[in-house]
């Protein structure tokens, strides 16, 4: 039994005292409690806010060295989530995906990841000068749909390289892919690799058992949650979870004093005391009606005519049984109605009022979480019926069949060197062969097309070219959208 009470929020309620304690404040921040805030803010949002954005004191503890209410909150996080150890993150997942390379990794030695990534591990990488081996992704030429990685490719990259000692992995990606981690994690433990996992995704995993496993559960070593992304934080407000068997928890304490600000806001980690209460009370109740609510719009979207949402079983049989799905993403298809994701995602914000969380050229994405309700889904459904019959009655011309090439990466140096060397700008069509010095993803989903170090092949080339075309956001490029590569 748990000895924890998890309807305490520890934080928060010192925070709420204090403010009503009407203290006389000499310290930051400059507004002193809203008194000296601009008139047009405290009228939007209202007083009470800024008496809770405190500073770093006695009643309400320090984040750079809890020993308070801070490190209660804390422990009541790594309670429910069963971790060693929790960490408050000011910085997003971006912040705790450099904080676990840097807490594990040396200049020179070897990690795995997989290719599916954020930016934020590609600047981890060059903080600390370590050696990536990418583990190519291989393509589902039945699915259009990004998946993620296969068990085997992953097992068969750690046969191929004792000597890479950690394993960096994300799951479930920005579509709700998971990976079968409880596989994975098993197979790495064997053969004495840590395991750290970017869940930005997930943090609701956890707390249904309708959902694929959380890392936690599967025994990851590390992983990083934005709670902010889907579950009750406030936007930066992320979670670090250690289990100390292969982690120097020492270290990533030290790390995290160095990567984060030292004054962080203190309506941020209240909202993760206030997070991690609402889902280990509520959680479970909460969340059966998100994903009753996404299962019944995607019945619905899937029999509008020309669109498509792949569901958990299709992504199974796609994967091979090897990757699973979080029910709560709605990946609509449109290839079918001649339009790209892009186009829908633009007629859905401005001729019906509905933003999505992301688009590709084929899809839109949609996230049906906590904070959703059934007049919202509808709204959703009877949208992309109408953006069907228009477009089905246009006739407009299918767009091609496009996969980013992912898979394909030929590394010439680690990403630090890259990132350090003298480099220059050229047009894309006159770039084959160079060096990129900088990440470039399509975005979202933002995935890197081309990591610091890697040859730039005809292959990124031409999928980059295609994707300006068709109206897609090209990151990493300079503000003349050349590439930019080493001299
Ligand atoms: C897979 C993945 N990891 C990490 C991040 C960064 O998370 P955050 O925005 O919390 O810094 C993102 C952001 O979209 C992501 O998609």
């Amino acid at each position: 039994m748990t000895p924890y009470d998890h309807n305490r929020t520890p934080l928060f309620d010192a925070m709420v005292a204090l403010a009503e304690s009407r203290k006389v404040s000499f310290h930051t921040p400059g507004h002193k409690s809203g008194k000296g805030i601009s008139t047009r803010f405290r009228k939007f949002v209202g007083p009470k806010v800024f008496s809770i954005d405190l500073t770093c004191l006695d009643e309400v503890d320090s984040l750079q060295k809890p020993r308070g209410v801070i490190r209660e909150a804390q422990e009541l996080a790594a309670d429910i989530y069963g971790a060693d150890q929790s960490f408050f993150l000011v910085n997003g997942t971006s912040g705790g995906n450099q904080a676990m390379i840097l807490s594990v990794m040396k200049p020179g030695e070897p990690i795995l990841l997989t290719r599916i990534l954020h930016k934020s591990v590609v600047s981890g990488l060059i903080m600390t000068d370590c050696k990536p081996i990418f583990i190519p992704l291989q393509s589902t030429p039945d699915c259009d749909l990004l998946l993620n990685d296969r068990t085997d490719t992953i097992i068969q990259a750690m046969n191929r390289h004792p000597e890479a000692k950690k394993l960096f992995l994300t799951s479930p990606n920005y579509y709700g892919v998971t990976l079968d981690l409880p596989t994975i994690i098993q197979e790495a433990h064997s053969r004495g690799v840590t395991v750290l996992v970017d869940e930005a995704h997930g943090p609701h995993l956890h707390f249904h058992d309708d959902l694929p496993p959380s890392a936690m559960a599967s025994n990851a070593d590390l992983c990083v949650q934005s709670t902010h992304k889907i579950i009750g934080g406030m936007t930066q407000a992320s979670i670090l979870h250690a289990k100390k068997a292969n982690i120097d928890i020492e270290r990533l304490t030290s790390v995290l004093r160095y990567l984060q600000t030292t004054s962080p806001s203190y309506i941020l980690m209240a909202s993760l005391d206030l997070a991690r209460m609402q889902m280990a009370t509520e959680g479970k109740k909460l969340l059966s009606k998100a994903i009753d609510l996404a299962r019944k719009a995607r019945e619905r979207i899937r029999k509008i005519p020309g669109l498509t949402c792949i569901d958990r079983d299709e992504v199974k049989a796609a994967s091979g049984g090897d990757n699973d799905l979080d029910e709560t993403k709605l990946a609509i298809g449109v290839k079918g109605i001649g339009l790209t994701g892009y186009q829908v995602s633009q007629k859905l914000n401005h001729e019906f009022g509905i933003q999505v969380e992301m688009a590709d050229l084929h899809h839109v994405l949609v996230i049906v979480s906590i904070g959703d309700h059934r007049e919202d889904l509808d709204r959703l459904v009877r949208a992309m019926e109408a953006i069907s019959h228009q477009a089905m009655t246009l006739k407009s011309i299918i767009p091609i069949n496009v996969k980013p090439p992912y898979a394909i990466a030929s590394s010439r140096m680690n990403p630090r060197e890259a990132f350090f060397s003298s480099h220059q700008s050229v047009p894309l069509e006159e770039a084959l062969g160079k060096t990129a010095a900088d990440i470039v993803t399509v975005y979202p989903p933002g995935i890197p097309l081309l990591i610091p170090g890697e040859e730039i092949t005809q292959t990124v080339l031409d999928h980059l070219i295609l994707m300006r075309e068709t109206g897609a956001t090209l990151d990493g490029l300079d503000s003349d959208n050349r590439l930019i590569n080493i001299v």
